[in-house]
């Protein structure tokens, strides 16, 4: 379906921002420029939800907008259905929204106040020449029933709704060109926790009825297993872990993972608390980015990236202390 092959994106202030110093030995360092995500591969199969999980900063957004062209690696490959995303024209791309759709983070912010629910969920259609005016109307009505709306909120303007009746608008647009994956970035946190448990059972309820495939973007392990097939963990824009949900506390995790695991759920007994602070992304440390808080680290932590490992038939960890 969607395959990322070795995929980096480094965020890099303007030119007159940053600097490239020139140290006593000769060495240049870049200053300003973040390096969000870093060599990254991943795969998603049809049909499934894959969960990506990590602590604020980790790159988790940014992968997202990667995974859907709205960003464009500068080293690596993003195939979506045979084709590089990196090389498609405009027209490719506007296509592209057709089979691929992300929800933002924050439905206050990504919905245009000045559009009524209706405008704001014609715009894809009209673009993409999607029906008439009848069909439209009639479409948007569906689609609203589907999310839970009654049509006769389709002439309110955004800030008409609630916070929970704005991310179900968001998923009504998202929804509306018939997208075959949807990327969510973190669709309940800005909701009230009873209306979090109601976008949970829509958003599982959709991609059974439609068969979507789905990234749930979440810094909230507990969230991302109660919905998620598979988990995939990123920590300092790398992915330390990839693993079918059915094995979670059932393998050797990641030290990571162990520690997120612990802090989600406090009845495990290995509990140990993580100290420290995430890496900075402007200045990485080497080797594992988990190294500088991590129990286990050693001499090959501290100089040398872990590669991803097959661990098991389904399970990836990058990790010098795991073996299969
Ligand atoms: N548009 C941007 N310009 C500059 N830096 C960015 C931009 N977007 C994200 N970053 C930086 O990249 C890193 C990863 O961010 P992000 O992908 O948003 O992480 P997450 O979603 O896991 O919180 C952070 O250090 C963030 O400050
Ligand atoms: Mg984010």
């Amino acid at each position: 379906m969607l395959n990322l092959e070795n995929v980096t994106k480094t965020f890099r202030p303007p030119a007159s921002l940053g600097q490239e110093i020139v140290s006593l030995f000769g060495r240049r360092k870049e200053t300003g420029a973040v390096l969000a995500v870093r060599n990254l591969s991943l795969q998603l199969k049809p049909g499934e939800i894959l969960g990506l999980v990590g602590e604020s900063g980790s790159g988790k957004s940014t992968l997202g907008r990667l995974m859907c062209g709205l960003y464009r690696p500068e080293a690596g490959r993003v195939i979506f259905e045979g084709r590089d995303l990196t090389t498609l024209d405009k027209r490719e791309k506007q296509l592209l929204s057709l089979k691929i759709q992300f929800m933002f983070q924050d439905p206050a912010s990504s919905l245009n106040p000045r559009l009524k629910a209706r405008a704001a969920l014609s715009e894809g259609l009209i673009i993409h020449h999607l029906g008439d005016r009848v069909q439209r109307r009639q479409t948007i009505d569906r689609l609203l029933e589907e999310v839970g709306l009654s049509p006769k909120l389709a002439d309110r303007y955004p800030h008409q709704f609630s916070g929970g009746q704005r991310q179900r608008l968001c998923l009504a647009r998202a929804l509306s060109l018939n997208p075959s994956l949807l990327i969510a970035d973190e669709p309940t946190s800005a909701l009230d926790v009873s209306i979090q448990a109601q976008i949970i059972d829509l958003l599982l309820d959709l991609k059974a009825k439609r068969g979507l495939t789905m990234v749930l973007i979440s810094h909230d392990l507990s969230l991302v297993c109660l919905m998620a097939d598979r988990v995939a963990v990123m920590y300092g824009g790398q992915l330390m872990e990839v693993f079918p949900r059915r094995l979670l506390g059932q393998v050797e995790h990641h030290p990571y993972v162990k520690a997120l695991w612990a802090s989600a759920d406090s009845a495990t007994d290995d509990a140990f608390i993580l100290d420290g602070e995430p890496p900075d992304p402007q200045n990485p440390p080497p080797g594992c980015p988990f190294h500088p808080r991590c129990p286990q680290a050693d001499e090959i932590c501290r100089t040398t990236i872990a590669p991803m490992k097959q661990l098991g038939p389904e399970y990836l960890g990058a990790c010098h202390h795991l073996s299969t």
